[in-house]
């Protein structure tokens, strides 16, 4: 079994459902969820049964998709009204990861545009149309990154990625993984990867680690604090991580621990790169201080993954999931459109960014 034969997020054929792979339960077990209701769309996201930021764009397109194309009525201000609804209700499932609401801007632009002109049932058909060329992009969008990171890359390299940003993450392929994909696609078969674990839901360790196990590629797995070692011993030639939302100043938003990477990275002389798709790219956001870091419950750093609780009762905890990478740490930023170098700003506007 190889990861990338995996659908991370799909339409059921009779388009009543979405169809996510459970990422709680890998790599032990291979699981479907089977899901109508906005609710468990909803705890679906919020728990990363389905994660990373362009998987989770994908679910929430077809999830607004599937709960308002159950709504029985003609009325098209009905229609839009609980259309509306839904959507401010999903998107409030994850803060940090500007895809969620890029998605559902993008249906809620459907909607717009088309209200006047549609019935509903025609909006509905429009709906469904829209959010599988969103997935279908994405898987694009994907190879295109693979391309481009391909091309930096040198036989024997070692490749350092932390958390998952592999095909997991997205529809196929993944950002920051799909330069080794691409690789493999073209018989490459020397080189390394080492995948962070990733405190504390251990992405890197459950998720990373299986797809480029099943893809055949040398894999390393190694605890976060174990990266400036790696590293110092001269085993990581090029860093690629995945992100969840890019300032207009090129700081941005990736799992908690990145921005360590970053430094680490830094200080060893090794290129850094962040491999996104342009929706991640946020405009409207000068810097990173204006980004929204998700905390989540203290549980997963206490309990989750150990047999019993393993911290004292009542300590205080801190559980931001993500953290803020300065643009001067960043070699590069690799898009579908091409790479972006420093200065960010000027380089966002030449690729036609807004
Ligand atoms: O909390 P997660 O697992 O959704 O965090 C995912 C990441 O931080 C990924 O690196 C990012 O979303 C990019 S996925 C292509």
């Amino acid at each position: 079994m190889n990861a990338l034969s995996l659908d991370t997020v799909v339409l059921s054929k009779d388009a009543l459902e979405i169809i996510i792979l459970d990422q709680t339960l890998l790599p032990g077990e291979i699981k479907y969820l089977h899901l109508s209701k906005a609710e468990d769309i909803w705890e679906a996201i919020y728990a990363l049964r389905v994660r990373g930021a362009p998987a989770i764009g994908v679910a929430a397109a077809y999830g607004i998709y599937v709960v308002t194309a159950q709504l029985q009525t003609d009325n098209m201000e009905e229609f839009c009204n609980y259309f509306e609804e839904k959507k401010a209700y999903l998107d409030s499932s994850r803060p940090t990861a500007v895809n969620l609401s890029w998605a559902l801007n993008r249906m809620g632009k459907v909607v717009a545009e088309n209200r006047e002109t549609m019935t509903v049932a025609q909006l509905k058909e429009r709906l469904r149309q829209e959010a599988h060329a969103i997935r279908e992009e994405d898987i694009a969008i994907s190879r295109n990154i693979g391309q481009l990171g391909f091309e930096l890359l040198h036989h024997g390299d070692g490749i350092l990625t932390h958390c998952n940003a592999g095909t997991l993450a997205t529809a196929k392929y993944g950002t920051a993984l799909a330069p080794i994909y691409i690789a493999l696609e073209n018989g490459w078969d020397d080189l390394h990867v080492y995948c962070d674990e990733t405190r504390p839901l251990l992405q890197g360790a459950r998720l990373s680690a299986f797809e480029m196990q099943t893809a055949g590629v040398d894999t390393t797995l190694i605890c976060d604090n174990m990266a400036s070692i790696t590293m110092k011993r001269g085993k990581v030639n090029i860093v690629f991580v995945g992100c969840d939302r890019v300032a207009a100043n090129g700081d941005f938003a990736n799992k908690i621990g990145t921005s360590g990477v970053a430094i680490l990275a830094k200080y060893y002389g090794i290129p850094f790169y962040v491999c996104a798709p342009t929706s991640t790219i946020d405009m409207s956001i000068a810097t990173g201080d204006d980004i929204v870091i998700e905390e989540r419950p203290a549980e997963e750093v206490t309990e989750a993954w150990y047999k019993k609780r393993m911290a004292p009762e009542g300590v205080k905890v801190n559980n931001p999931a993500f953290d803020v990478t300065d643009h001067s740490l960043i070699t590069g930023i690799i898009t579908e459109k091409g790479i972006a170098y420093p200065p960010f700003d000027k380089a966002f506007e030449r690729m036609g960014i807004r």
